[in-house]
């Protein structure tokens, strides 16, 4: 696990767009492992830039997403498809067929989605984001790593989190679909990015503290090409 440190928070998500740009230009067709959420915004806005200036083609990328609220009509911008629709989707010369996200309400539509992520030869390179008791994807604090994609209920701290999206909490969707600690770990590549004084404690307890369930980002400790990258403020307790 290496980490970095930048100056402010559009610094450290440039950084992430880099390490994803250069996987595609390693291989035209690489698998993306793609995140929503406030923090990769910059990231996205920066490999849109890279392709409207022809640095990057798009147009054999293959992508899957971690994670998607069950039962949201994928219309509502809210919903995670419309985020990747409006923050990247729409501005690259990505195949539509080649966009993937969790899709469903059930083990066995998680089991689908990782034969699909299996059948491409798995992913190349995992963009995460971290919630502030130490989530990624939608692996809550529990007393298990969960392996495949699977169905998870929120909790109280995710769906407090998540509602600044919504016109209320109680909007906010109570399940998830959400790719496992198992798919996560298995990327070929992983690239963790955390901004902001709330998420100090997550990142510290992630790189510092025991590899636990209970901190399901501190499993990253144990995978062969982690790269964390952070602002001043996320680092803000690492010392
Ligand atoms: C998003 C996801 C979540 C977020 C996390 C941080 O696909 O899986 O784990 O990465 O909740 O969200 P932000 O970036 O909004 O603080």
């Amino acid at each position: 696990m290496v980490f970095h440190v930048y100056e402010d928070a559009k610094s450290a998500c440039e950084a992430g767009a880099v390490l994803m740009a250069a996987e595609i230009l390693k291989r035209d067709d690489c698998v993306l492992g793609l995140a929503t959420g406030s923090t990769p915004i910059p990231t996205y806005e920066k490999l849109v830039s890279m392709y409207q200036a022809g640095i990057l083609d798009f147009s054999n990328v293959r992508s899957f997403n971690l994670d998607e609220y069950v039962g949201i009509d994928y219309a509502n911008p809210v919903s995670y498809h419309a985020f990747m629709n409006e923050n990247l989707f729409s501005k690259v010369n990505m195949k539509q067929e080649n966009i993937h996200l969790p899709d469903g309400c059930t083990d066995e539509d998680g089991a689908r989605y990782d034969k699909a992520i299996r059948e491409a030869g798995g992913v190349d390179i995992q963009l995460l984001g971290i919630g502030r008791n130490g989530h990624i994807g939608f692996n809550e604090p529990c007393d298990c790593f969960p392996i495949g994609t699977h169905v998870v209920t929120l909790t109280e701290s995710t769906i407090q989190a998540n509602a600044r999206f919504f016109s209320s909490a109680d909007e906010v969707p109570r399940k998830a679909i959400s790719m496992g600690i198992g798919n996560i770990m298995s990327a070929r590549a992983v690239l963790l990015i955390a901004t902001g004084a709330d998420k100090a404690d997550a990142v510290y307890r992630t790189i510092c503290g025991p590899v636990t369930p209970q901190v399901p980002a501190s499993v990253l400790q144990l995978h062969p090409c982690c790269t964390i990258l952070l602002d001043k403020a996320a680092a803000s307790k690492l010392g």
